[in-house]
């Protein structure tokens, strides 16, 4: 079971001006429990589409068969999908999976290579599909786009459907799993006319909210990733989150948190800084997640507030060599997160030498999971001092239950955010029109007064260029 720790963001520790007060805490009272009344009213009508699938059967039966059917042939899988189309796929396999994973032989990995093709930055496409070229009879290609017509992954796919066809000719499309709109959208229409297997990804489940959808748990399965564990943790969190106890429920404590912080305390910046590379990549799924459904410029009356609190993470120890020093001393800004493991994965130990050097003597025998949570104590500590608030969210270990929890209460409080700030969590305008604006800038019909419209922006005046 994760925990949340958040006595370091209260003024029991650090001042009243920057810590949370009893008294903020009493006055947010109604507030907290109104939004917590209204997120389960939804989840209760099935309007929140992500609370529904801790239980969705369908769904993990359908990515079970497909990973069974595709997982014995194929030694690579390359995902094309950006955003939220991806994000969740490399922040699984990241934390439940080696971080040498793709370099480890086919009998210790236990299931193909991983590759999540995540922009078009011709270079790493052509790396990546210059290494897969030579094994094309056994990869898979996981084409990811909820809409179908993400302008990144369309062209990733044509790429390699061209690729694929020319190479196998008419088996091609056993390579290829859509994971799209079950409905309608290009790729769906393209996908049942080429005869790909596909994926569905709900209607009523956004982008960033899709990770223990087919969108993630597709290729997690086929990583030998116990995506029934993964649902189940998110289904224990689930029930956690529902307790009317607000005050013992992590989402609600962690969204009052989040909420005064960001409202009350002027702490418009929220770092997640995990102590575990492997939760790392959590981080930048956390940073789709919080800037994508809370950076609004509207309320949902329609009046501008141009709200948000701005994610950032960071790594620890690594970033204790690189951030802490503004986090301590620059603007009191920001509300630090922190992912601690208590069992890491793995261990290991400092050698028994240099016994008698005095600055080294202290390490001997060391395990690094101690020095690396001595680490984050210390930075804590430092930022404590500073009058700096943070939480800690202490995993036990990393498995797919402890994720899924993790997964399922970010989404929760991100809804809770949502009601406090009285935004809507679920839209993404201003994410539209760069899409569109893509469109018009490489040419695509309907596009064209648009174009004219760009231009003036992105034309280079040499006037200005120095
Ligand atoms: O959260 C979102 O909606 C976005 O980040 C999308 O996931 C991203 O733009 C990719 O969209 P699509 O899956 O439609 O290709």
């Amino acid at each position: 079971m994760i925990q949340l720790y958040w006595k370091n963001a209260t003024e029991k520790v650090i001042d009243a001006r920057h810590g949370i007060t009893a008294a903020e805490l009493d006055a947010l009272d109604a507030a907290i429990r109104q939004a917590h009344q209204r997120v389960l009213q939804q989840c209760r009508e099935g309007t929140l589409g992500y609370a529904t699938l801790p239980e969705n059967t369908e769904y993990r039966s359908q990515v079970k068969a497909l990973a069974e059917k595709h997982r014995p042939r194929t030694t690579d899988l390359v995902v094309l999908g950006i955003g939220g189309s991806a994000l969740g796929n490399v922040a699984l396999h990241s934390a439940l999976k080696p971080s040498t994973y793709n370099l480890l032989s086919d009998r210790r990995r236990g299931g193909p290579r991983l590759f999540v093709l995540d922009n078009v930055d011709p270079a790493l496409v052509a790396d990546t599909l210059n290494f897969v070229r030579r094994r094309i009879k056994t990869t898979l290609f996981n084409v990811i786009s909820k809409s179908g017509e993400t302008a990144e992954t369309a062209a990733q796919f044509m790429l390699v459907r061209e690729m694929l066809r020319r190479r196998l000719g008419e088996d091609f499309p056993r390579h290829i799993v859509a994971t799209t709109d079950s409905q309608d959208g290009m790729l769906c229409r393209i996908a049942l006319s080429d005869g790909y297997d596909m994926l569905g990804v709900p209607d009523d489940v956004g982008g960033r909210f899709s990770v223990l959808t087919p969108v993630g748990l597709f290729s997690a399965a086929m990583c030998g990733i116990d995506v029934d564990a993964l649902l189940a943790g998110a289904g224990a969190m689930k029930q956690r989150v529902e307790s009317p106890t607000w005050r013992e429920n992590p989402a609600t404590v962690l969204a009052a948190i989040k909420y005064l912080m960001f409202a009350a305390k002027g702490k418009p910046m929220h770092v997640m800084m995990p102590y575990s590379n492997r939760l790392y990549p959590l981080a930048d799924w956390y940073r789709q997640l919080w800037a994508e459904s809370l950076g609004k410029k509207t309320d949902r009356g329609g009046k501008e507030v141009f709200t948000g609190p701005t994610p950032i993470k960071a790594l620890g120890a690594t970033d204790q060599h690189s951030q802490v020093q503004l986090y301590r001393e620059g603007p009191n800004d920001k509300l630090t997160v922190f992912l601690e493991v208590r069992k890491h994965p793995l261990e290991v130990r400092v050698p028994d030498v240099f016994g008698d050097v005095p600055g080294l003597s202290y390490l001997r025998k060391a395990r690094l999971s101690r020095l690396l949570n001595a680490e984050k104590a210390a930075t804590e500590y430092a930022l404590a001092v500073s009058q700096r608030p943070t939480v800690t969210i202490h995993f036990n270990s990393i498995t797919p239950q402890s994720v899924g929890e993790f997964i399922y209460l970010y989404e929760f409080t991100t809804s809770l955010m949502g009601e406090l700030l009285d935004i809507n969590a679920y839209d993404q305008p201003a994410v539209e029109l760069g899409k569109k604006a893509t469109f018009a800038l490489m040419g695509r019909d309907g596009y064209t007064q648009m174009a004219k419209e760009i231009r003036p922006i992105t034309r280079v005046d040499k006037r200005y260029l120095v």
